[in-house]
């Protein structure tokens, strides 16, 4: 047994039918004294920069979410407005904070096999998916990493250790992507992990790590992270991909951000590849003759790249 066993023993299933309560979850914001205020034309200023920054548009309904998030970091400063925290991360030098700004402005909620119809239609498709180089899949907006393990508890099922295969996370937060690459998480988050998947790739935390579970090495081997804005005007160099889950994302971003997001998605992928989109998102209002004669519909909020395209 390695170190790493006697930490986390394995799951068994017994465990699970006990339906134990946890009161650890997600990680929120602690409370703070008191919000400061912001104008009209202050709050337009953060909306604009993280727009610039992310692609995310902050609609008005947005304002106090902003004010909530970013007080504490105000104060953190010694600042006495957001308008100065404005002037205050806009400097150059100040790029630390700008990220953390990005990171308290992003929504990250996720969970293990979440919308999980996709798991299952992939299942269903994924055995008859040429076999001849290893399969790449590609979790675009991973946050905390729930979404890439969820996705490769499914390949090793589908594929074992005798293929070839991988899975790239990547987010634009970096608080998210240091829990993904970690992969220990809150027990409750493992309510939604079927559990033939929890005896087999979940090592539950004792001692100092009770209440919280890790992701076993063997399935942590084949999950890389790595940090990446989608908007950014070029995404860097990044293999082609056989699977792409861009979910619960783009209802993030305006009209032409979507578009040209789906735009980089279809290049990055290989021909006869899939991309897979949130159950509340969907790709009829962006429909561009380019889009529609590179991708169809497998089913709802599925896509294949038509294997007829170029690139890839
Ligand atoms: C609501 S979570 C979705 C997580 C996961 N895909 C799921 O469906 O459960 C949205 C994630 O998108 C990330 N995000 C927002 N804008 C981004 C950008 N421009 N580039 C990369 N990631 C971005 C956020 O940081 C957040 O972690």
């Amino acid at each position: 047994m390695n170190g790493e066993n006697r930490q986390y023993p394995l799951f068994c299933s017994r465990c699970f039918k006990l339906g134990q309560v946890y009161l650890l979850g997600h990680p929120i914001l602690p409370p703070f004294p008191g919000l400061l205020s912001i104008s009209d034309d202050e709050f337009k200023h953060f909306q604009q920069l993280i727009y610039k920054a992310s692609g995310i548009h902050l609609p008005a309904t947005k304002k106090m979410l902003v004010v909530s998030r970013l007080s504490k970091r105000v104060r953190h400063h010694g600042l006495d407005s957001l308008q100065h925290y404005y002037q205050f991360i806009t400097h150059a030098h100040h790029a630390d904070e700008f990220q953390i700004m990005v990171d308290l402005l992003t929504t990250n909620e996720t969970y293990f096999f979440r919308e999980p119809e996709h798991f299952s239609q992939l299942k269903q498709l994924l055995p008859d998916y040429p076999r001849e180089h290893p399969f790449q899949a590609w979790s675009a907006a991973c946050s905390s990493g729930e979404e890439g393990y969820s996705m490769a508890m499914t390949l090793m099922e589908l594929f074992g250790t005798g293929r070839a295969w991988s899975v790239l996370g990547t987010d634009i937060s970096a608080r998210m992507l240091h829990i993904a690459r970690n992969a220990v998480y809150p027990i409750n988050a493992t309510e939604h992990i079927p559990k033939n998947y929890l005896s087999q790739y979940c090592l539950k935390g004792v001692r100092s790590q009770a209440g919280t579970f890790r992701i076993e090495k063997k399935l942590r081997d084949r999950v890389k992270f790595q940090q990446l804005n989608l908007n950014a005007p070029h995404i860097p160099h990044l293999p082609h991909f056989d699977l792409i889950l861009l979910r619960n994302v783009l209802i993030y971003f305006d009209i032409p951000t979507k578009r040209q997001l789906i735009h980089k998605m279809i290049d990055q992928l290989r021909p006869g590849g899939y991309l897979l989109i949130g159950h509340a998102e969907n790709l009829s209002s962006l429909s561009t003759p380019e889009i529609h004669a590179q991708l169809s519909s497998v089913a709802p909020t599925v896509y294949r790249k038509k294997l007829s395209t170029s690139g890839g």
